[in-house]
């Protein structure tokens, strides 16, 4: 597929392409019939102009906290005129029966509107949140995961959710951390297609799957200082490599839909980027999906500068190929302005019009447009028993053991527990931000989880949202009385997200001084981290033996720590981005360029890093242990040349040496030491998690090509030399090193994919 896509590029024919309306270039699923292609031809002929903007234009039907109700008179009569294409913020089969109904039977043409949702980490059953299932190292719980919301949400009578969310993100001030991978293209790639495959399967028409959207493509992870929307100041290498990897992965895997970020990249904002959107996402890439703005972006183009007027605004999006207006009606009220002024315009409206019907005609929606949404069904599939199954596999599969010395954990079970904490008991913090028509009633917390199975008294201590101090005393004496003191700390749900950026990411309220004063009874302490971004933490942790980071983990997340506290689970989660010790270190990234003068521990010698801190981060990217220990061995590696690239194998050995069955995540990294130019020290290009039994051993194969170690140079280019291969147990423990030899030098076709967006293959032996 992805010749097809370069002989369209090269053959310089993508517009008379896309006039045909293709299907998805990249998509793994049928392509359009010619039937359904010359239905959206005659459609858009007999359009008028105020229909083809009303195709464009996405409003919304109610908000996040109160769906559907902003369906009034006013909302029915823009359907009934033809000006809306789509609707967001709404849901439930028998509301959005209705409102299709006037949709198809009410308007001139009939066109069924689509009905989008930000289903992001569950529908119903909600769970952990993606920061937290990138965690798993295992790609299947995030599709899984997206399996259970689509079918959810689609009985629900939704058709496109906003989501997946694979922003890179290297800044933990930043809020929305919490809705995406973490810090690793390659992972994030991985976690991005793994979501993909999981909403929209194979069949978007069949009924239980939903259009994805990527979002929000550029660099919105880049914002300056981790401040949600603020400006991405990047080089085109660090944009390629890094940033747009989990994208071009996301488009290859024929992703129905993509949004663009709301900030501005060196001073283009995105919305209205045609070098970005227009050049490398379709020209290059030859992406043939709808493309939709963010919330109300295409207006704020003045804001950023970038237009005098709306119909200016109007014009520049379209001009980058946004074809969807979400909220701000700037395409619906003045991109007729704009056409009249430069008909050279309307072509490009076509083109987007043909997109927004491609993805109605590929969910099925011309065929039936009732087809989503099942009254009769929603209560019987919405948190059916499977999929709470499915939410507690993925919480336990989450979670990450960060320190277990003494092994404090598992705790006994005749080991009475001072449970201490408000967030131990805050079922809606469990939801994460993003909760679509989650419940916080069907969320089981800690407290009510170990309260069943484990001899514990609950007190609340102290709480993110407050500096009260007054319940620290009562945490002290219920210390006193326990064998083992379990502390959950963190943020709540709140702190993190949209718009929740913070300068100083240490534990708020009085946490702080309730682990002191915990620290202080001496007794052993457990402090479980709930969380929706990693925080820095070094001062909190001294001294604390036991730390398990549980983020938000969804409905489930009570059964899913006591599991782990207690043994019934071995923890086995990696994180997905670096824990720093202070706010001051950020951004910080494992796979930053070497220096020539390399951070070093003695303060004497002039080097790259901060004179009050120490190296590097607290808990480094891919860190996480397991009630068991692992041993590798015999790194094999060999190569073979194809004529377009080497193809590699690295194949070790990993047994467990402990005495429980667990889980270990085997990580392989790489390094081009010399290149020309400074490469990252580490990069991440394969993973594997497996399950080992005591004394059982694996072999691990991982099969490469050397396209995945291009680096971006104005092209994609490879290098003649050696590759440093490490295989470990995370970014900072490397258990085996190989040196592979790349033969030649060469350049990667254009618009292919390279680095971190191609996967490596895996096989457990
Ligand atoms: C967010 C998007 C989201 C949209 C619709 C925006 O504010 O940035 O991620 O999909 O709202 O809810």
């Amino acid at each position: 597929m992805r010749v097809d896509r370069r002989s369209v590029l090269v053959a310089g024919t993508l517009l008379a392409a896309s006039a045909r309306f293709p299907a998805f270039a990249a998509a793994p699923a049928k392509p359009l019939t010619a039937a359904q292609e010359s239905r959206i031809a005659a459609l858009i002929r007999a359009m008028t102009l105020d229909e083809k903007l009303g195709q464009m234009t996405q409003i919304a039907g109610g908000r996040q906290i109160a769906l559907n109700s902003r369906l009034d008179a006013a909302a029915l009569d823009r359907v009934r005129a033809g000006r809306v294409g789509s609707f967001l913020h709404v849901a439930g089969a028998e509301p959005l029966q209705a409102l299709q109904r006037v949709a198809v039977e009410e308007s001139r043409l009939g066109v069924p509107l689509l009905f989008a949702m930000d289903v992001v980490h569950g529908y119903r059953t909600i769970f952990p949140v993606p920061l937290a299932m990138a965690a798993s190292f295992d790609p299947d719980v995030p599709r899984q995961a997206a399996r259970v919301a689509a079918t959810e949400a689609s009985v629900s009578g939704l058709h496109w959710t906003f989501a997946p969310m694979i922003d890179i993100a290297r800044d933990a001030r930043w809020g929305r951390v919490v809705e995406g991978a973490g810090e690793d293209p390659y992972l994030g790639a991985r976690i991005a297609v793994a979501q993909i495959d999981g909403f929209q399967t194979a069949n978007l028409a069949g009924g239980d799957a939903m259009l994805a959207c990527a979002k929000h493509i550029g660099a919105y992870g880049a914002a300056a200082g981790g401040r949600d929307y603020d400006s991405a100041e990047l080089s085109e290498r660090t944009l390629r490599e890094t940033y747009l990897a989990p994208f071009h992965a996301a488009a290859d895997a024929g992703v129905g839909t993509m949004m663009t970020a709301f900030n501005d990249l060196a001073g283009v904002p995105t919305t209205g980027n045609a070098k970005l959107v227009r050049g490398i996402l379709r020209q290059e890439w030859g992406y043939q999906g709808l493309v939709v703005s963010d919330w109300n972006a295409i207006l704020e183009l003045m804001a950023h500068g970038a237009a005098a007027t709306p119909a200016e605004a109007a014009a520049l999006a379209l001009r980058a190929s946004v074809d969807m207006d979400m909220t701000s009606d700037t395409y619906a009220d003045h991109l007729g302005t704009a056409v009249a002024a430069d008909p050279s315009l309307l072509p490009l409206v076509d083109e987007a019009v043909g997109r927004i019907l491609a993805a109605k005609a590929r969910l099925g929606l011309f065929d039936d447009p009732y087809r989503f949404g099942d009254a009769a069904r929603e209560s019987a599939v919405l948190g059916s028993a499977n999929h709470r199954a499915a939410a507690r596999r993925a919480a336990e599969r989450s979670i990450v053991l960060l320190r277990n010395e003494g092994e404090t954990l598992p705790i006994g079970r005749d080991r009475k527990i001072a449970l201490i904490g408000a967030l131990a008991d805050d079922a809606s913090s469990t939801l994460g931000s993003w909760r679509a028509r989650g419940q916080a009633d069907d969320s089981v917390t800690l407290r009510q989880a170990l309260g069943e199975v484990a001899n514990v008294e609950y007190v609340p201590g102290a709480a993110p949202r407050s500096d009260d101090q007054g319940g620290i005393t009562s945490a002290v004496a219920a210390a006193s009385r326990a064998d083992v003191v379990v502390v959950a700390l963190g943020e709540d749900y709140d702190f993190s997200g949209e718009a929740r950026s913070r300068s100083d990411i240490t534990l708020p309220g009085a946490q702080t001084a309730l682990i002191e004063a915990l620290r202080g009874t001496g007794k052993p302490i457990v402090a479980v981290l709930m969380n929706g971004r990693p925080l820095a933490l070094e001062e909190a942790l001294t001294g604390i033996p036991a730390v398990v980071e549980t983020w938000f983990l969804g409905n489930e997340s009570g059964h899913a720590i006591a599991d782990v506290l207690l043994g019934q689970v071995s923890p086995a989660g990696r994180l997905p981005m670096g824990i720093p010790r202070r706010s001051g270190q950020l951004p910080m990234s494992y796979a930053h360029a070497p220096t020539g003068r390399p951070a070093n521990p003695d303060l004497s010698v002039d080097s790259a890093r901060y004179r009050d801190v120490d190296i590097g981060p607290l808990f480094p990217f891919g860190h996480g242990l397991s009630y068991s220990r692992f041993a590798y061995s015999s790194l094999e590696v060999s190569a073979r040349d194809d004529g377009k690239q080497t193809r590699f194998t690295v194949a070790v050995n990993v047994r467990n040496t402990g005495s429980v069955e667990a889980d270990e995540v085997v990580q392989l990294y790489v390094r081009v030491p010399v290149a020309g130019l400074a490469r990252p020290v580490k990069e991440l290009r394969g993973f594997a998690r497996i399950s080992l039994k005591p004394g059982q051993s694996r072999s691990v194969t991982f099969t490469l090509g050397s396209d995945q170690f291009a680096y971006w140079d104005d092209g994609w280019h490879v290098a003649a030399g050696e590759v440093e291969c490490m295989v470990g147990a995370s970014s900072d423990d490397i258990r085996q090193t190989a040196v592979l030899t790349l033969p030649r030098s060469y350049a990667v076709a254009d618009g292919a994919l390279a680095g971190a967006a191609l996967a490596t293959g895996v096989t457990i032996g």
